[in-house]
């Protein structure tokens, strides 16, 4: 992607009455080091997250607290705020369901529908999941033996009078915008559950509630029905976006999901969007580009509940934070985690051995020792490039690194972005293996080798920082900072944007410059 393009990309808004627990970050995470990413190539990125606040156990706990809906909504929000604050992640909007802005919008995208009679008001009967709060429709609800296919609960006989969308006449839409479109939905196996449950037909969905007792979005025309909370959270990506100033931010790139909320995604919000789409006057409104999907963290096989007390909660999270910074946390959330299709289990063990293996040993230690020969056999300084025995050889992968990093950003594959950096490292440290500086420097005729062999490694290590930069945004400033190179983090400060194609040109190091050796970027961590 040009410079000059944008990048629209969104989390999940968050359930307001749950404290942050290891998905929220998790998810979160994922799309900090997405826009990252963006912006150091240099485009306009706009990240948005926030949180969900209509759902009937907002104003139940705050009835318990004797406080209203909004004030604990208030509070929570603020939890949630803080906690993304402090695991550095660079949103640029933060939404609330609560919001006038938003209300003002759903309530406007809701009339809209009525008149267009993708909204009406219905009866209806059918088997109802309590827990998930919708309907199950009868194929899937018998072949699940009349229980939750999500939670196992039984399912319940429910009757009522509300309204609906009119999802059952989008089925054949959805059918061809998934064959003509096999990105839009990923991973691959994601995307064969969607095709699979959408030909086993489409009911139309509750778009209303009633006796929701103040609390939730009221429906246009009907105050004693509110917005069902899933229609008026989905809305939150383009409400968002819905004015003057930041309309061209539509459609999304990404919808960054757990696939537990995958049928919402991929299935409910781009037939809403394309009943909108088709009312004049709202062509801008297209479908988003794609809908990721990652798998879950469980614990030692079984999936994390409340009830399991098997939980990451965010002290355990801050705890890991605490004892091997929050680059470290990333870094294993990224290449360690359930991006695609498969559940990853959260072993603590697991997480002190890749740091080892990758920050410490890999990556810190390979600065020092690059730091220290510069020190050591050139006066702490860059000396001039030029032939060695292994000459151009680190300018060829690190060519090769920008170009897998970049492609895969295009897929989303942000744990093959990381490693892309990571084995760029994995090259300079099998380059000085190779090529032996230490061995050469007893010969003084052959220090001009040693010195532009010092220099291709640091070079590779400074393409090797701003790839990482992403996933390790501390270690990544650390090292332009040791290299000479602070406008990096300067451009990149505040959300500010980088120019990723020219930085990562070979010979950015100017000879003659220090390479300062520091502290230990990861110390090793004994346990
Ligand atoms: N409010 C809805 C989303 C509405 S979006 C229009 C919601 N909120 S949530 O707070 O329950 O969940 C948010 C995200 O956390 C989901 O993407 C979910 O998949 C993710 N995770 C919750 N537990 C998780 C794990 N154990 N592992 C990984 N991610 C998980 O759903």
């Amino acid at each position: 992607m040009a410079p000059g393009a944008r990048f629209t990309i969104t989390t999940p808004i968050y359930y307001v009455n749950d404290r942050p627990h290891i998905g929220h970050v998790f998810t979160t995470t994922l799309v900090d080091v997405a826009a990252r990413a963006h912006r150091l190539r240099g485009e306009e990125v706009f990240f948005l997250t926030g949180t969900d606040e209509h759902a009937g156990k907002v104003s139940d706990a705050a009835r318990e607290r004797g406080l209203t809906p909004l004030e604990w909504a208030d509070i929570n929000a603020g939890t949630y705020r803080e906690t993304f604050a402090a695991y550095g992640i660079t949103h640029d909007d933060f939404i609330r369901t609560s919001e006038a802005r938003h209300v003002e919008r759903v309530q406007h995208y809701v009339r809209q529908l009525l008149e267009s009679g993708d909204l009406y008001l219905g009866d209806y009967e059918g088997w109802y999941d309590p827990g998930e709060e919708e309907y199950v429709p009868d194929s899937r609800a018998a072949e699940h033996g009349y229980k939750s296919p999500i939670s196992g609960r039984p399912l319940v006989r429910r009757e009522e009078r509300n309204y609906f969308f009119r999802l059952s006449a989008y089925g054949g839409f959805l059918l061809e915008l998934l064959e003509r479109r096999p990105g839009f939905v990923q991973p691959d196996a994601r995307r064969n559950e969607v095709i699979g449950r959408i030909r086993q037909g489409l009911l139309d969905v509750p778009a209303s509630r009633t006796g929701s007792a103040g609390w939730g979005i009221p429906f246009p025309g009907d105050p004693e029905h509110t917005v069902y909370v899933w229609i008026d959270a989905l809305f939150n990506y383009l409400s968002a976006v819905d004015t003057d100033e930041r309309r061209h931010l539509w459609p999304a790139d990404v919808h960054l999901i757990g696939k537990d909320i995958l049928w919402f995604h991929a299935v409910i919000w781009p037939a809403v969007l394309e009943a909108l789409r088709r009312i004049p006057g709202n062509e801008w409104i297209g479908l988003p580009g794609r809908i990721q999907a990652h798998g879950f963290w469980i614990r030692e096989g079984q999936k994390m509940s409340k009830s399991l007390g098997n939980f990451i909660e965010l002290e355990t999270l801050d705890e890991h934070v605490a004892r091997f910074g929050l680059d470290a946390l990333r870094w294993f959330l990224v290449t360690q985690g359930p991006l695609g299709a498969h559940d990853c289990d959260f072993a603590e063990a697991r997480f002190a051995e890749v740091y080892n293996a990758d920050l410490a040993n890999t990556l810190g230690n390979c600065a020092s020792r690059v730091a220290n020969m510069t020190a050591r056999y050139a006066g702490g300084r860059l000396a001039a490039p030029g032939a060695h025995p292994a000459a151009g050889e680190l300018e060829t992968a690190a060519g090769e690194a920008l170009a897998r990093f970049q492609q895969a950003l295009e897929r989303f594959a942000l744990a093959d972005c990381a490693q892309a950096g990571m084995d760029l490292v994995r090259a300079v440290d099998a380059l000085i293996e190779k090529t032996r500086p230490f061995r050469l420097a007893r010969d003084a005729a052959r220090l001009p080798e040693v010195g532009a062999i010092l220099y291709d490694c640091a070079e590779a290590l400074r393409v090797a920082s701003l790839l990482l930069w992403p996933v390790l945004p501390r270690a990544g400033e650390e090292l332009w900072a040791r290299l000479g190179r602070p406008e990096y983090a300067e451009a990149l400060a505040k959300r500010g944007r980088g120019r990723l194609e020219a930085w990562a040109a070979w010979g950015g190091l100017e000879p003659g410059a220090p390479f300062a050796k520091g502290e230990a970027l990861f110390p090793r961590y004994a346990g």
